[in-house]
């Protein structure tokens, strides 16, 4: 959603923080805007739109100071428009405020601050901060600029993550966090503060995360950080673990489709390390559990939102397939407000590629109170979610910067994979049969590669139907999920109309919508019940509907009866949905593409969700 950056040193505030604000564009935006400390005046700029928009206004913004503050706002409070965008000035300009979440309580401060004649420019719950903050500096202008901040803020209900600068404290700039996520990266006499890490990774490797309740003041060689309450916090330094080239686009011309073509790579990464010596199991670095606590589980409670919900039905089928442990996959957004009854001997899993979505942070916290261990499965190190859990694995996916999530996808499922494998060790599966599963594993880089040589048939047959607004996706078992996942590709993608179903519930209610008209792929790649699945075939093509069938063989009947088919390798059933959805991937993307969207910054979409 919206993105925060901030920079304190020597060179020029501006184009670091136009640069920082490109590199967070792949979270979704309306408007954009900075505020600049110039000669101790506090210079902003705002455009609705692109980025790009307002670099191009820089031309006539010849403000050169080197403490500044940046945003792309994500309309929550107000329409879309330059007022509304950030930064908000106070009312006398003294204070410049760029802020990401939601002010709850804002209406009653507002009109407390316009009682005292603070006059408001925009309608946003954000202007209500700098002038508050404004408010507390007028009533005790000898404190220091963050304890004026940590006043502000104990007045203000909701979920916040703001930087402020001030042109009364013109060598700080102070942070805070509740509820929205905010990073210091640690440069040498300089310190950019972010929202993510993908815009201050050019500059450092190294950066503190603020924790909810935190108050930092950076400096351009110094920075401190205590609570709202004044308490000190034990500050821990992270190592970002991607490198700066996973935000450029090297020669591809959408993210989406670098980030599909990552996958053979990122799977290895996924599975680096991660098997054990006698190669006949996996092992994670961090789940501290040991064999006799993990044999103690009962039943697995994973929660998630989207694509990562998607990831978590698939390792529901392969666990409960091959380790026999009963899993139950919750989206987060329903078990954080439900009252699920208490399971005896059960464990946790939150599934979240950013480690940044409030309805799975909101979870892990629900799962938590609730007295359960909670696990966590995140692509970003040091994220909120990677360090709430009791213990977790990291995807090492390198950043995504598609909206559409594609390779995180298949590197959850990878993991969720070999959890399956590791239980499954510890219970019922011998070794030799351990030992194929590893193999198979193993193998998973190379056949991927050779599912994304079908990127160009793939492509004709978007060009076919691209024009088509009604697709059905039909699965069974673990490629019920999948067909999950390929429908929401389509639908987030290329604007859509998608549904997905276990192939058989077709005859239960969507059978009514097939015609020429309807396109229907089947994913047709576990071996179990594929004469059912030609039966619903037939029964598609029988009503004029037009067939996709991803494949494993190419048997005589798949070419008589489908329209198109795609035949992929066949492999061991506990990866087949890992390279399955790969042509899912690239379909959306092609017809997409055929359609004119913008597929890696989807309208209204954002990367992570951090307000409710
Ligand atoms: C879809 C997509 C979303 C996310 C969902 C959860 O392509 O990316 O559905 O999967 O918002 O996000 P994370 O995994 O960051 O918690």
């Amino acid at each position: 959603m919206c993105g925060i950056i901030g920079y304190i040193g020597q060179k020029e505030a501006n184009s670091i923080l136009i640069d920082g604000l490109k590199r967070m564009e792949y979270r979704g935006y309306d408007s954009a805007g900075v505020a600049v400390l110039d000669n101790g005046t506090i210079f902003s700029l705002k455009r609705i739109g692109k980025v790009a928009e307002l670099a191009r206004a820089q031309t006539k913004f010849p403000h050169r100071g080197p403490i500044g503050i940046g945003h792309t706002r994500w309309a929550t409070h107000g329409n879309v428009s330059e007022r509304n965008a950030h930064p908000h000035l106070s009312d006398d300009g003294r204070f410049a405020v760029v802020h990401n979440g939601i002010i709850e309580n804002y209406l009653q401060i507002k009109a407390f601050l316009i009682e005292r004649n603070y006059r408001f420019a925009s309608d946003t719950d954000t202007e209500i901060l700098a002038n508050l903050i404004d408010y507390h500096y007028q009533k005790a202008p000898h404190l220091h600029f963050a304890e004026i901040v940590r006043k502000t803020l104990l007045h203000v209900e909701g979920t916040y993550g703001i930087a402020i600068i001030s042109k009364i404290f013109a060598d700080e700039l102070v942070v805070a966090r509740k509820g929205s996520p905010l990073l210091i990266g640690l440069g040498e006499g300089e310190n950019i503060v972010a929202s993510d890490a993908a815009a201050v990774a050019r500059y450092t490797k190294r950066v503190v995360y603020l924790n909810d309740g935190e108050v930092a003041s950076v400096r351009s060689d110094n920075f401190s950080i205590t609570t709202l309450h004044e308490n000190a916090v034990d500050v821990v330094c992270h190592e970002l673990d991607w490198e700066i080239h996973d935000t450029d686009l090297a020669d591809y011309p959408h993210y989406m489709l670098k980030e599909i073509f990552e996958q053979p790579s990122v799977i290895e990464n996924a599975m680096r390390g991660r098997f054990t010596a006698d190669g006949c199991s996996a092992k994670f670095g961090g789940i501290s559990l040991i064999p006799r606590e993990l044999r103690m589980v009962d039943r697995l409670l994973f929660c998630a939102c989207g694509t990562a919900y998607h990831a978590c039905l698939v390792g529901k089928y392969l666990i409960e397939k091959y380790a026999r442990i009963p899993v139950d996959v919750e989206y987060a957004s329903e078990f954080r407000y439900r009252n699920a009854p208490p399971q005896r001997n059960t464990l946790v899993f939150v599934v979240s590629q950013s480690g940044e979505t409030i309805d799975t942070l909101a979870a892990l916290h629900e799962a938590k109170r609730r007295g359960y261990m909670v696990l966590g499965i995140t692509n970003v190190v040091g994220s909120t979610i990677a360090r709430a859990t009791d213990a977790g694995i990291y995807q090492h996916a390198g950043l995504e910067m598609g909206v559409a999530s594609t390779k995180a996808f298949t590197s959850q499922i990878t993991i969720l994979s070999m959890l399956a494998l590791l239980f499954a060790r510890i219970r019922d599966m011998d070794a030799i049969v351990g030992l194929q599963y590893v193999q198979a594993l193993k193998s998973l880089p190379i056949i991927a590669s050779d599912v994304l040589k079908l990127s160009e048939q793939i492509r004709i047959i978007a060009e076919k139907y691209y024009g088509y607004e009604r697709f059905l996706f039909l699965g069974r078992q673990a490629m019920y999920p999948i067909a999950l996942e390929g429908a929401l590709k389509l639908k987030e993608i290329a604007y859509v109309h998608a549904e997905a179903f276990p192939t058989a519930e077709m005859k239960h209610g969507p059978i009514a919508l097939i015609s020429e008209e309807t396109i229907c792929i089947f994913i047709a790649t576990q071996n179990e019940l594929l004469d059912k699945t030609m039966n619903n075939i037939q029964e598609v093509k029988a009503r004029g509907g037009k067939v996709i069938a991803i494949v494993n063989n190419n048997c005589i009947a798949w070419e008589i009866f489908c329209d198109e088919v795609l035949i992929i390798p066949e492999v061991h059933p506990g990866i087949n949905p890992i390279t399955s959805v790969i042509p899912l991937q690239f379909l959306a993307y092609y017809i997409g593409i055929l359609r004119g969207c913008d597929v890696d910054r989807p309208r209204n979409l954002a990367k992570s969700v951090t307000v409710e």
